[in-house]
């Protein structure tokens, strides 16, 4: 049986469909509120809730792996006990590219919060293999509100390059390794195939919407004051900072997915015809 955490959201939810289309793979999703989950009927809901340890134990009972998607923030530590209790073998753990790395102390907090919950699974003994996504795709969903107003994409670092990666491939990828294994102790760096600017994307995006967008380039410090009014200010510093380092050169590429999974990783083009609902096409 498979546990997945963070099944409701991205990546954890498409980990699911993933396992659930995998003859013979047992699936448990963990979720605060099974009745909104809406996942395959195959797979078995279980309500637990992480900042609440006495309701682990049965979520983890029966299971061989574990997918990790954790909220950013989230304290591990009463989830590895439960696992360490119930006998999980193996964990995944979606963690972050802005890792450098294996050192203790890291640059950013996005890159500290991970790093400790990545030598905080290293420490429970379980077996684990480390999933580090730096730019996903789906932070262009930000784009979708924006485009929803006209057809202008205001951002700041619209020259920064990124290997954005398909939330499905990072599934995909985590199914083979919890199914699989043979995958202790392995650190991936998913990218992308293509290094792309911000940009870039917006141009693809029009393509594939078929409608006539433009980007503009804004000045940073005042987006970051003004987001920071309403989110986590020590987070979008981070956040920004990883996006200024990406300014002016290509972003890495690799074909880690396809090792992995044997297809190539999908392109961002791939990316916006499956969310072609999401920016109201
Ligand atoms: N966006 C990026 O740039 C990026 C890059 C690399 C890695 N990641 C990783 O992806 C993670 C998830 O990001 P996201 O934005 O998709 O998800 P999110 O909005 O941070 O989290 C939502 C998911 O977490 C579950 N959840 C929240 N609180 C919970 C609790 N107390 N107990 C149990 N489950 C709880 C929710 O399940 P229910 O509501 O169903 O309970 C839902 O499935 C990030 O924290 C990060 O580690 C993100």
């Amino acid at each position: 049986m498979y546990l997945v955490i963070g099944a409701t959201a991205f990546f954890g939810r498409q980990a699911v469909e993933e396992l659930a289309a995998r003859s013979g793979a047992r699936v448990r999703a963990l979720t605060r509120t099974p009745d909104k989950a809406d996942l395959p009927a195959s797979v078995e809901l279980v309500a637990a809730d992480l900042t609440m340890p006495e309701t682990l134990p049965p979520a983890l009972a029966g299971i061989e792996a574990a997918f990790l998607v954790l909220p950013y923030g989230m304290d591990v530590a009463p989830l590895l006990a439960a696992a360490q209790a119930a006998g999980v073998r193996r964990l995944v753990f979606l963690s972050s590219g802005a890792i450098t790395g294996r050192a203790e102390q890291q640059p950013d907090v996005i890159a500290q919060y991970h790093r400790d919950v990545e030598r905080a699974i290293e420490a429970s003994g379980i077996e684990w293999t480390f999933l580090r996504v730096l730019f996903p795709a789906i932070n262009s969903l930000a784009f979708a509100t924006q485009l929803q107003g006209g057809d202008v994409v205001r951002a700041p670092y619209t020259r920064a390059a990124v290997s954005a990666v398909h939330e499905r491939d990072v599934a995909a990828v985590a199914a083979r390794v919890l199914v699989d294994g043979g995958h202790a102790g392995r650190v991936y760096d998913l990218t992308g195939p293509e290094s792309l600017t911000a940009a870039q994307q917006v141009r693809i995006l029009g393509q594939e919407l078929g409608r006539p967008l433009t980007v503009e380039d804004l000045d940073p410090a005042p987006v970051l004051e003004q987001m920071s009014q309403f989110m986590d200010a020590e987070f979008l510093a981070a956040l920004f900072g990883l996006m200024a380092d990406a300014v002016g050169k290509p972003a890495p590429v690799n074909d880690v997915i396809e090792q992995i999974t044997g297809r190539p990783a999908r392109t961002y083009a791939t990316w916006v015809a499956d969310h072609r609902a999401d920016f109201g096409g």
